[in-house]
């Protein structure tokens, strides 16, 4: 029996079949192998493992026993994951497929985003290649509720699967025949007035879009959560206001992508796509434009992260955009929430930028934001 010891795993492999003959010999050398390494957690590699019978099963079950830690079986083949499916073991342990190997040599680059660089791999399909720094279960999130957003119903790229190029994870969607709405507006800005209705049209689509699913997001949640640590570090009267203005925040049940901005929706002749969903969640309908406000807040700092336009232009975009958004409210009613989502906006950048106070970049903006935030709080409507 082969084993291999990382950190804090040991890694055991599974091989052939395992069934009543060989289930007892396998649950010694296991156990073996573990009391040797008392501090470590099992994960079975699984990718030469041909068939397990109900005694393989209840030997994983024993082990699984000792552990509160999640336990990973990797590698699984497609049939002996059909076996881990149908006994329930997929809810008992971490159960994951064996991955396809593809390669990207010579494959041309259509895009880059904020985590990965996307390939077409061929006419029909692409392939997004993850950095290294993004964690494994966003990629699998990301695929997952890419499936069920799909299912219902929003314009999205058809899902495959999760595959390995070299050391990293990839993800291959359906190719998509269109051009983001940055590209089409860079290219031409007589198309200002398309893209500004495609954007507000995607959003809204989404915001109706009612999915209920383990795999979202709470943007509700973790806003809350977020002002409750702003909280500890402001001023008790600032952070008294923090306190009244989010239990203010209405819940929302439809769907907030997360990252809305101007490459990850893309159109061509009438039909949008919406893409990049890794951060969809659910939540008040507030987040995602507070989260594009926050996008042109930063142009003060010279980041331009997604809507590398003039900030002029980016600016009067994003109001036109509120405009449409909210066309049928009243003057005074587009003015609170414009409110509201700076206020939102603010305290999600303190949220990340009391994190990196050293950087003397950083600390500016931090303390502008302070500024900001203590004068909308004090017109924020109750
Ligand atoms: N299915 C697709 N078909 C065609 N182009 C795509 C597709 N998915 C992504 N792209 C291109 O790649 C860019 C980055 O993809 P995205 O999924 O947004 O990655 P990231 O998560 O890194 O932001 C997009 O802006 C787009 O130009
Ligand atoms: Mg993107």
């Amino acid at each position: 029996m082969d084993s291999y010891l990382s950190d804090d795993r040991i890694k055991i492999d599974l091989k052939g079949k395992i069934d009543a003959e060989n289930a007892s010999t396998l649950s010694g050398e296991i156990n073996a192998i573990l009391t040797d390494a008392p501090d470590k957690i099992p994960v079975f590699d699984a990718s030469d493992l041909k068939y397990i019978s109900s005694s393989g099963l209840r030997v994983l079950l024993d082990i699984k026993k000792r552990y509160k830690d999640e336990i990973f079986i990797i590698d699984v083949s497609p049939e002996v994951y059909e076996i881990f499916d149908m006994t329930g073991f997929t809810g008992l342990f971490s159960v994951r497929k064996k991955m396809r190997e593809l390669s990207v040599d010579g494959c041309p680059v259509l895009g880059r985003g904020g985590s990965g660089v996307v390939y077409s791999l061929d006419k029909d399909t692409v392939i997004k290649v993850f950095y290294d720094r993004v964690k494994y279960p966003d990629i699998e999130r990301e695929i997952t509720v890419s499936k069920e957003l799909f299912v219902a119903g929003v314009p999205t790229a058809i899902p495959y699967d999760i595959v390995r190029v070299g050391e990293s994870y990839a993800t291959v969607f359906e190719y998509i025949d269109a051009t983001t709405l940055y590209s089409l507006l860079l290219e031409d800005q007589n198309n200002y007035d398309l893209c500004l209705k495609v954007y507000t049209d995607v959003l809204c689509l989404l915001r109706k879009t009612i999915v209920k699913s383990d795999k979202l997001r709470n943007y509700d949640a973790e806003f809350m959560n977020k002002c409750r640590e702003v909280e500890k570090i402001l001023p008790p009267e600032l952070s008294a206001l923090i306190k009244e203005f989010a239990e203010g925040i209405t819940p929302g049940e439809g769907l907030v992508h997360g990252d809305y901005h101007l490459n990850n929706v893309m159109y061509r002749d009438g039909n949008p796509m919406l893409i990049d969903l890794g951060t969809i969640g659910t939540g008040s309908e507030l987040f995602d434009p507070a989260r594009s406000y926050y996008y042109l807040y930063l142009y003060k700092y010279g980041i331009s992260p997604y809507m590398a336009f003039s900030p002029e232009l980016s600016e009067k975009f994003y109001y036109d955009h509120i405009d449409l958004l909210y066309g049928d409210r009243s003057e005074t009613e587009r003015r609170e929430i414009i409110t509201k989502i700076k206020v939102i906006s603010y305290i999600s950048g303190l949220y990340y930028a009391k994190e990196y106070l050293n950087e003397p970049m950083i600390k500016a903006m931090y303390d502008d934001l302070l500024v900001d935030l203590d004068e909308q709080l004090k017109v924020v409507p109750k």
